[in-house]
């Protein structure tokens, strides 16, 4: 996916099927590492992330097939304790989750370089102390980092400084294999660590999420390869449901956990818009308009970093009633978009880590996608205003909506993607 042109203007009407989530799929396929046996994922998105993630496994020596029936089956046996080509590894964030699962598996792990979406510095120094709390010693080096444990992991506690998915996880894999009981306060408790955390119970893992964001594992316990379903992503499902919004229009997404969205859901009510919700799907109307709001981005439970640039879309586009505002506590300097989107005539603007939008006539044109999800907001403004607007480096998109044109097609945009 390289480039997206859009013939905007037309309303969003229809039903789509949520894919499996790509933040779940990214620490779970690494995990499988831990087994050394073969695992079998059924909703795996064929998304660039995932790809590339498979792409790293491969080199390892994995063995991969891609299953009729839709299902990918990894077998980590083969796979040795090599660090892979920063040129790989550097092609996507998740690739930290190396870390855990080969200190896990090999009691070393060496990492050169780690990619993703670009929102200023993105820190590992929970990770790696927490590392270093389970046993291992931390090589910080000038373009990587090493971990070894020549003694193993032991069990440990460790309170993280502040609830990161990514130290979570990562703790979450180096724990399972630590020697006596890992106790971690303070940890993310996002549905994609908690899918981790299932997936790695059904390997055979001991691991319990306890009230308080607490995390209690009995290492040590032998893993197994396993059959493991992907949760459904709920930030495809609320992008979705955004481009209903952005288009006035009538979504309904399926296979979701409406549970997962509830923070998207209430923000979508404060904006005026009707939301049905049913056991896997949730519909949105928004025929008779909306108007902004204020966002706060926060950790699970609280509004998700990963919907806040195209919920920005939508308090810029002229048929919003009232002016919107996102603070943002995660990335705060995730505003990279609000500069395309002035280029379509937004009117956008960024203090610190907060910006605030007020509706405008939008009008099509072309703008680049500066990371995943602000290209999926200029995609909103993009199927919200008439006329043809061009997306380019949607290969950022790529990385994170499976069949996108298709799906998106299916609901009446008029969509090409090359
Ligand atoms: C974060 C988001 C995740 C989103 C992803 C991509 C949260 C809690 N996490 O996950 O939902 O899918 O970005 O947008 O919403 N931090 C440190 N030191 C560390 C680790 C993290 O200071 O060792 C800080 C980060 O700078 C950031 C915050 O903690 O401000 C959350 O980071 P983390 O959850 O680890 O990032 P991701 O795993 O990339």
């Amino acid at each position: 996916m390289n480039r997206i042109i859009v013939n905007g203007g037309k309303r969003l009407i229809g039903e789509v099927r949520i894919g499996g989530s790509k933040n779940a799929a990214l620490p779970i396929l690494f995990g499988g590492i831990l087994t050394a046996e073969v695992c079998t994922f059924s909703e795996l998105p064929r998304v660039s992330d995932v790809l590339r993630t498979l792409e790293i496994l491969k080199f390892l020596g994995a063995r991969i097939r891609f299953l009729e029936n839709g299902d990918v089956e990894v077998d980590y046996k083969g796979i040795r304790p090599r660090m892979p080509p920063p040129v790989l590894t550097g092609r996507i964030r998740g690739s930290t989750y190396l870390l855990g699962a080969m200190l896990g598996r090999f009691g070393h792990a060496e990492l050169g370089g780690v990619g993703g979406c670009n929102f200023g510095t993105r820190p590992i120094d929970q990770h790696l102390a927490g590392f270093a709390a389970l046993g291992a010693q931390v090589t910080e080096t000038k373009d990587g980092v090493r971990i070894a444990a020549p003694e193993g992991l032991r069990g440990t506690h460790f309170c993280l400084a502040m609830p990161s998915v990514g130290a979570t996880a990562n703790l979450m894999l180096a724990g399972v294999a630590a020697s006596g009981e890992v106790r971690l306060a303070g940890v993310a408790i996002e549905p994609h660590v908690v899918a981790l955390a299932e997936f790695l119970t059904a390997a055979g893992a001991q691991i319990t999420m306890e009230s308080g964001a607490r995390l209690r594992i009995r290492g040590g316990k032998p893993l197994h390869g396993c059959a493991f379903r992907m949760i459904p992503d709920m930030i495809e499902a609320g992008t979705y449901l955004a481009f209903g919004v952005a288009t006035r229009g009538r979504v309904t997404v399926r296979d979701v956990r409406p549970a997962h969205l509830t923070a998207t859901l209430d923000t979508l009510r404060r904006m005026g818009v009707r939301v049905l919700e049913g056991r896997d799907h949730v519909g949105i109307d928004a025929t008779h308009g909306y108007h902004g709001t204020s966002i706060v981005t926060g950790p699970y439970p609280a509004f998700p970093t990963d919907l806040h640039p195209q919920f920005a879309a939508l308090f810029c586009l002229p048929h919003a009633r009232g002016q919107g505002s996102v603070t943002e506590t995660v990335w705060r300097e995730r505003f990279r978009y609000t500069a395309e989107l002035a280029r379509m005539g937004a009117h956008t603007t960024v203090e610190g880590n907060c910006a605030h939008f007020a509706p405008s006539p939008l009008r099509h044109t072309t703008v680049r996608s500066p990371d995943l999800r602000g290209g999926a907001a200029l995609l909103a403004a993009a199927l919200a205003t008439e006329g043809r607007s061009e997306i380019r480096d949607a290969v950022n998109i790529g990385r994170g909506y499976e069949h996108l044109g298709e799906k998106l097609a299916a609901l009446g945009a008029q969509i090409t993607v090359y």
